[in-house]
C-alpha cells in the first residue's frame, strides 16, 4: 500500500472524470491553483467538526441546502442573498420548533461539477460529452462547448471566492442580526399561506431574545452574526488536490475550497479514487449512501473515512427514496452500530425520488419527499439511533421544479418557471414548509 498524498488518488480508479484534450494545460492550471490563497480555513472546518459532533449526539441539527448545480452565471447578488434568506429562514423554525442550534450548511461556493449517468450525449446523430457542470464544461450542445476547458478550473475557484466574499460579508453584519429577521424576508412572504405561521415564529423568537438580554445586561454580540458553512461534491479530483494543504500548527492535510467536501452515490466505492483522495484529509466528510449498498461496504467506508473514530468526521448521507428506505436503511443502521462508531445521519430526501413526468419533466414531489424524510425520523427512532439533520436540493426563488406543496403545484404548472439544468429544487416557499414539516415531526412534544 503507498502512503496516501494529495495526489495518491491518481493510483486508483477515478470514475466521473473529464478527459482534458491538452493534459500540459491541465497541469499548468493546477499550478497556477496551488498557488492561490485557500478559500476556507482550517480553524472554520475544525470548529464545523466539533458542532457536526454534537449534532450525531442529538445535542444539534444539520441544515445543508442549496442548488444542485451552481452556475456561473448565477455568482450574483439576489441569487447568493436569496439562497441564503431561504436557509436562515429555515434554520430559525428548526430552531424554534427543534430546541437546538442548527449548522447551517450551504450547497454554496463551489458546487460546480455533476456525476452524470453516460459519458456522451447523442442529439440527432451528433454525439457530444456530457456536460459536467461549469467547472468543466458548458451545457450548450456544440463540440466548443462540450469540451472540458481547465481554464473553467480557475473561473470556479473565483466564483467561489466572489460568493464566499459576499456570504461572509453578509453573515458579519445587520443583515444576519437575529434582532432584525425581516432582513431575510422574501417577497412572497407577504402574499403566501406559510407567511402568518413564520411570522409568529419570528415574534415568538423577538420575545426570546429579549427576555434573555433583559437577564443578562449586555446585549449578546454572538447573535448579532451568524456562521455559515460551504459545502460541495469533491468530484473533480484534480480539482480538490490543488488546494488540499498542510497547515502551520496542525498535522495532516485540509481540503481548503470548502468546509465540508462529500463523495456522490456514484464515486463511493472503497477500492476507487475518490474514498482513497477522502481518506486522508482532515475535514469532516460526507458520503451519499443509496440503494443497494451492502453492509460491508458501509462498515469499510467507516474504517476507511474515519480510522481514528474521531467524531463529527463522518456523515452518512441517506437517499434512498420513499419507496426502498423501509427495506435499505435498518440493516445499514445496525451495520454502522456494530463498528462502535458515531457517525452523523443525514437524511437526503430528494435524490432518491426523481421521476420524470409524461410531458417530459424530471421532477419530485414534495409527498414523496416528506414521505422518505418521515420514514428516515421512524427509523432511527426505532433503530436507537440518531437522524442529525437533512440536506436538500433548493433555492430562495420562485421556481417550479418539484409538484406539490401548499400550493398545490401540478405537473401542467411545472413550466411556467422551470428553470434547472440538472436536478429539480424545492422552491422558497416549498422549502420553508419542508422546515415546518421536520419541526412537527422531530420536535417537541413527539420526540
Ligand atoms: C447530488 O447531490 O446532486 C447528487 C448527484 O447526489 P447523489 O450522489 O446522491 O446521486
Ligand atoms: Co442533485
Amino acid at each position: 500500500m503507498t502512503e496516501w498524498h494529495p495526489t495518491s488518488w491518481q493510483q486508483k480508479p477515478a470514475r466521473q472524470q473529464a478527459t482534458y484534450p491538452s493534459p500540459e494545460a491541465l497541469d499548468a492550471t493546477l499550478q497556477q491553483l496551488s498557488l492561490l490563497p485557500p478559500l476556507v480555513t482550517s480553524w472554520e472546518i475544525e470548529s464545523l467538526k466539533s458542532q457536526l459532533a454534537a449534532a450525531s449526539r442529538g445535542e444539534a441539527f444539520l441544515l445543508q441546502g442549496g442548488d444542485c448545480a451552481e452556475h456561473f452565471a448565477d455568482c450574483n447578488s439576489q441569487i447568493v442573498t436569496n439562497k441564503l434568506k431561504i436557509l436562515l429562514q429555515m434554520s430559525l423554525l428548526l430552531i424554534h420548533g427543534l430546541n437546538k442550534p442548527v449548522i447551517r450548511v450551504g450547497r454554496i461556493a463551489g458546487q460546480y461539477a455533476k456525476p452524470r449517468s453516460a459519458d456522451t450525449e447523442t442529439v440527432e446523430g451528433v454525439t457530444l460529452p456530457s456536460y459536467r457542470g461549469d467547472l468543466i464544461n458548458g451545457p450548450e450542445f456544440t463540440a466548443e462547448a462540450r469540451t472540458p476547458d481547465p481554464v473553467r478550473l480557475l473561473r470556479g475557484y473565483g466564483r467561489a471566492a466572489m460568493t464566499l466574499n459576499f456570504i461572509r460579508a453578509l453573515s458579519d453584519c445587520g443583515f444576519a442580526d437575529l434582532h432584525h429577521p425581516e432582513n431575510w424576508d422574501l417577497d412572497f412572504m407577504h402574499h403566501s399561506p406559510l407567511g402568518e405561521e413564520y411570522q409568529k415564529v419570528v415574534s415568538d423568537l423577538a420575545h426570546s431574545l429579549k427576555f434573555m438580554e433583559t437577564l443578562g445586561s449586555a446585549r449578546n454580540q454572538e447573535l448579532n452574526r451568524i456562521q455559515f458553512f460551504t459545502s460541495h461534491e469533491g468530484l473533480h479530483l484534480h480539482y480538490e488536490q490543488s488546494l488540499t494543504r498542510q497547515v502551520p500548527n496542525r498535522s495532516g492535510y485540509y481540503n481548503l475550497t470548502t468546509h465540508l467536501p462529500w463523495i456522490g452515490f456514484r464515486t463511493a466505492t472503497t477500492t476507487d479514487a475518490h474514498v482513497e483522495y477522502f481518506s486522508g484529509i482532515e475535514n469532516p466528510v460526507g458520503v451519499k449512501v443509496g440503494p443497494g449498498m451492502s453492509q460491508q461496504w458501509i462498515q469499510e467506508l467507516v474504517e476507511r473515512l474515519n480510522p481514528r473514530n474521531e467524531a463529527g468526521k463522518l456523515l452518512f448521507i441517506h437517499r434512498f427514496g420513499a419507496q426502498r428506505i423501509g427495506e435499505e436503511l435498518p440493516g445499514l443502521i445496525e451495520a454502522v452500530q456494530r463498528t462502535g462508531q458515531q457517525v452523523l445521519w443525514v437524511s437526503d430526501p430528494m435524490h432518491g425520488n426523481t421521476e420524470s413526468t409524461r410531458n417530459g419533466y424530471k421532477t419530485r414531489r414534495f409527498d414523496n419527499i416528506l414521505g422518505e424524510l418521515e420514514q428516515a425520523i421512524a427509523i432511527h427512532r426505532d433503530c436507537g439511533s440518531v437522524l442529525g439533520g437533512v440536506h436538500f436540493e433548493l433555492t430562495g426563488d420562485d421556481v417550479t421544479e418539484c409538484i406539490g406543496g401548499a400550493r398545490g403545484l401540478d405537473e401542467e404548472g411545472l413550466k411556467r418557471a422551470y428553470k434547472t439544468q440538472v436536478d429539480p429544487r424545492l422552491n422558497y416557499e416549498q422549502a420553508l414548509e419542508m422546515a415546518m414539516a421536520i419541526t412537527r415531526r422531530l420536535g417537541g412534544d413527539d420526540r
